[in-house]
Order: C-alpha cells, then structure tokens, then sequence
C-alpha cells in the first residue's frame, strides 16, 4: 500500500467516482465544518459515502459527514461534485491521504475547484457568521503535501504560488455577494496543524505576520489543486473570534452553530457563484 504512487491511487479513486456518477464534473466542492447544507441542494443526487470509494480516508469529525455528493445546480446545467466533510491532518492522516480527494478531481478532468472552511477572524472587523474570501493564504502548517518524491504526472516539482486563489472567481463572487446584499470581506487565510486552538499570544503573532482568519484546512488542498493547475475560489466562513478578542473560550460547538446559522445563505451564495465559474 504505502509504495503505491499517489498518482496510482488517486487514479482508482477517480474511476470509481466517475463510475458511480456516470457524468464529468464541472466544479468540485469542499465544504467546512458546519457548511453541509449546500449539498442537500443539487439535483438528481448521487450519494457515495467516503467508505465506498477506495483510498478515501474517513471523516471523523463531528459537522462533517463524510459523503461525496454529486449532482446539478437548481438553477444552472453545472455539475458539480461536492464534498460534504473533508479530511484533516490534525486527525491523524498524512497530507497524501488529506490531498487524495482533490488529485481524483484533477485526474477526472475538473479544472475548478471551490474550497470553504470555518475560520477564526483574527481581523478586529470581522464578527461570527461573516463571509471571507480568501486572497491569498499563509502555510503556518509548514508542511507541504507536495513533499516527497516527485512524480512528474501531478505536475511541475516547484509550482508557483503567486495566484492561489483565482482573481476572475474572486470577482464573481464578489459581484454575487454584493447582489445579495451581502458584506464580503477579502483577506489572507492562515493554516495552522491544530487540532487545539490557537492561544492569544499566537493570534497577536498571527496579526502581525498578516493574517485576517486562521484555521486548520483547506492550504494542503489549494496546494494540490494549484500543482495540477486547477482554478480554486476559497470562502472562509468566519464563525468565531480568534483566542483573545472577545472574552469567551472557543470551542467546536460553537463553531458548528455558526455554521448552521449561515447554511442557507452560504449555500445560495455558492449555488449562485458555481453558476457563473
Ligand atoms: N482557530 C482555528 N481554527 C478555527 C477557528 C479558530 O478560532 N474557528 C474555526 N476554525
């Protein structure tokens, strides 16, 4: 197993997607903790739990599902195939197996790629249940998934990193959110391993260095999805105060919540985005 090629295994895992699903994709999907409900949105879904699809890890995270769902827009002919729960390094799995999903994607031809997350804002104008999009992001992880020996059917060995987050996806979602009569806020997203919070000490750090929201996913995959050359939109949904601004302690519940609060209107910001990438 551990001498197989991630190029290898992903490859299987794409076929069998692309098996079940009987259709190409348009744009894939990964939704943060709490940020399930677009899923239930799509047309004639096709429901693969995470277990079915060989190679896939397990989600087990609480508000993450650990299903692949795929199916239409409501309101456009996109297809898109969404992952309803992601995997995480603080749970255990090497960046390979937390990568996987989005090299299938890649290797079943999708091209574009839109990755949310729940963040803490550690810009003091950010409130719970805003909407950030990602401009761009800072690798406190320090770990890359690219690390290793190279394989020179993923892509190039140094990719560059100058435009992550796509500036046309960033504009239409701007224009969508601002439509909506929505505030979305753009800054940097910092990724740190977790799976403990952050303390307030680190936070300050973190401002000062020129982060706007931290968490604990979503770079490994943008990394990923930038090597193979896929176009990424990232959205942060920010469903708390980092360590130290306000008075409360953090905690996964609340986090949650604050996704459940803002599903609806996350998921209509999404669909109407998706339909216009
Ligand atoms: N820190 C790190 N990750 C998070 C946070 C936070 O405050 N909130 C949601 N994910």
């Amino acid at each position: 197993m551990i001498n197989i090629p991630i190029f290898d295994r992903a490859q299987v895992s794409a076929r069998y997607i692309r098996e079940r699903i009987e259709s190409d994709v348009d744009v894939a999907v990964v939704l943060g903790s709490g940020l399930g409900t677009f899923a239930e949105t799509l047309r004639d879904p096709v429901i693969i739990p995470y277990e079915e699809i060989p190679d896939f890890a397990r989600s087990t995270v609480e508000g993450h599902s650990g299903r692949l769902v795929f199916g239409k827009l409501q309101n456009a002919d996109v297809r898109v195939a969404v992952m309803q729960g992601r995997f995480h390094y603080y749970e255990g799995y090497s960046l390979d197996e937390v990568t996987l999903p989005i090299r299938a994607f890649g290797l079943m031809g999708v091209n574009r790629l839109v990755l949310t997350n729940a963040a803490g804002g550690i810009n003091l104008n950010f409130k719970a249940g805003d909407f950030m999009l990602i401009s761009d992001h800072i690798n406190l992880m320090l770990i890359s998934p690219l690390r290793g020996q190279h394989d020179h059917r993923m892509g190039d060995r140094f990719p560059d990193m100058t435009e992550v987050y796509a500036r046309e996806f960033r504009q239409i979602a701007q224009e969508e959110a601002s439509d909506m009569g929505i505030q979305l806020y753009a800054g940097v997203y910092m990724a740190l391993q977790g799976p403990n919070y952050e303390t307030p000490a680190e936070i300050r750090m973190m401002r000062l260095l020129g982060a706007d929201a931290v968490g604990m996913s979503t770079v490994p995959e943008a990394i990923v999805a930038r090597q193979m050359g896929m176009r990424t939109l990232g959205i942060s949904l920010i469903t708390n105060a980092a360590a130290g601004i306000g008075d409360e302690p953090i905690n996964h519940e609340d986090v949650m919540q604050t996704g459940y609060r803002v599903s609806e209107q996350f998921s209509t910001l999404i669909s109407r985005v998706l339909a216009r990438m």
